[in-house]
């Protein structure tokens, strides 16, 4: 039953792969280095916007990151009205407050500023203001019909990409979900990489999206569906992430390495959301889902295992990303191995755990399903898990 089910799903997976040759993949214009915040809200006045709804959390309003983009627009013309009712995975609810607030201040575009919580809002913001549905309807694929409103993106995290990517992640607590909303209309129109926004982000959370962008890196370059310019932006944003992690987590206040790690952050959402990502996501959403496990976090922690899992499809690969950041080994497998050692190491050196602690034993049979079902008709991961060694391999993380 297992094997014709993976049947049905590997010719899913090729129909997919198929279409990331057709489809019209987009980028945003991009604003980099010091002062591109700025450069953006520049780029918004010569678009003709009267009224922006910023789009953002409340604790980047309190740290002062959102001031001088105000400032920048008022001094343009431009009216800006902050929405700062964002929270970590944001919720439906919230999205629809962005909705009543965008149309109560006759807004005309959205600028989103934060980490992948505040863009992603954003993005459903924009889409649904011009698609009068419920936010359910827009789940899975391509269901965002109507286009957007004008959309503008920078990002406070190195970590989720969302930038560039296809996709937003919309918690839906009543049904125990992350949902992904995924449409080529979701790319915002325009984005500024900024790092001196970022030199003030905690390192926990440092390391969590950095980790999150690495995840998103490894999972496009093993995955069926990566090409030549998908692995060109995986290694690079691999290499970026293997270099520059480490200094912004032990010296926050390093630009360089806040720079370097948001163009890795966009490489690596160049590279995902064209290839997809695999498993260690379809587990962590759920973890997001159950607990609230921040996204990176829980990445982080379950990527060494599924690496593990995955090798003996992939030992090829994981060797070119060895190799790609420096690392030894006399074949594949060495390498393979020393570069999942490696990540390990980075996480007890981020001070990152092996396992999940608010994970449960009654809950993991469900968390299972529910992963086995979005790794099983989304992505073309290079070895499937059967649904045993699934629930195994969920409660080796179960705290001792
Ligand atoms: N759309 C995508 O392609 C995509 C990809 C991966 C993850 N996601 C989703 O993105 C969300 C996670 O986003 P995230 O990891 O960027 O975290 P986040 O946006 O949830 O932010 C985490 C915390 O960091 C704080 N923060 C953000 N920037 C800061 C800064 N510069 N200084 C100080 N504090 C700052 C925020 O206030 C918040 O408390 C999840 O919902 C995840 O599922 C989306
Ligand atoms: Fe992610």
């Amino acid at each position: 039953m297992f094997q014709l089910k993976l049947l049905v799903f590997r010719f899913w997976m090729l129909c997919m792969k198929v279409s990331t040759f057709i489809l019209p993949f987009r980028q945003p214009e991009l604003f980099t280095g010091a002062g591109a915040s700025l450069e953006l809200c520049e780029a918004i006045a010569n678009d003709g916007h009267d009224t922006v709804l910023i789009v953002t959390d409340a604790m980047l309003v309190e740290l002062g990151l959102i001031q001088p983009m105000q400032d920048k627009l008022s001094a343009l013309g431009i009216t800006s009205v902050v929405f700062d009712g964002v929270k970590p995975d944001p919720t439906i609810e919230q999205i629809e407050a962005g909705v009543t607030r965008y149309k109560a201040e006759n807004c005309q575009a959205i600028l989103a500023v934060g980490g992948g919580s505040s863009i992603d809002a954003a993005k459903i913001i924009a889409a649904r203001i011009k698609n009068n549905k419920p936010i359910r309807k827009m789940e899975g694929l391509f269901r965002v019909f109507w286009g957007m409103a004008p959309l503008y993106a920078v990002p406070t995290t190195a970590g989720t990409g969302s930038e560039v990517t296809i996709a937003a992640v919309v918690s839906d607590p009543e049904r125990k979900k992350k949902m992904s909303v995924i449409d080529l209309k979701l790319v915002p129109q325009k984005a500024a990489l900024d790092g001196a926004l970022m030199t003030g982000l905690p390192a926990p959370i440092t390391a969590a999206t950095g980790m999150d962008a690495l995840t998103h890196a490894v999972e496009a370059y093993i995955s069926r569906n990566a090409n030549k310019k998908t692995d060109a932006h995986a290694i690079d944003a691999t290499k970026l992430i293997f270099e520059h992690l480490p200094t912004a987590f032990h010296d926050g206040k390093n630009l360089q390495a806040r720079e370097q790690m948001a163009l890795a952050s966009y490489k690596a959402g160049v590279a995902f959301t064209i290839a997809g990502v695999g498993y260690v996501h379809a587990i962590s959403h759920n973890l997001g889902a159950y607990y609230h496990v921040p996204h990176g976090l829980a990445n982080a922690i379950v990527l060494p295992y599924i690496l593990d899992f995955s090798k003996p499809n992939c030992a090829g690969r994981l060797a070119d990303l060895a190799r790609a950041v420096g690392l030894q080994g006399s074949n594949d497998t060495e390498l393979a191995d020393a570069f999942i050692a490696k990540i390990r190491a980075m996480n007890a050196d981020f001070g990152i755990p092996t396992v999940i602690e608010k994970l449960q034993k009654a809950d993991i049979s469900q968390i299972r399903k529910a992963a086995q079902w979005e790794a099983l008709s989304t992505y073309a991961v290079p070895r499937y898990l059967t649904d045993s060694q699934a629930e195994g391999l969920i409660a080796r993380m179960l705290p001792a």
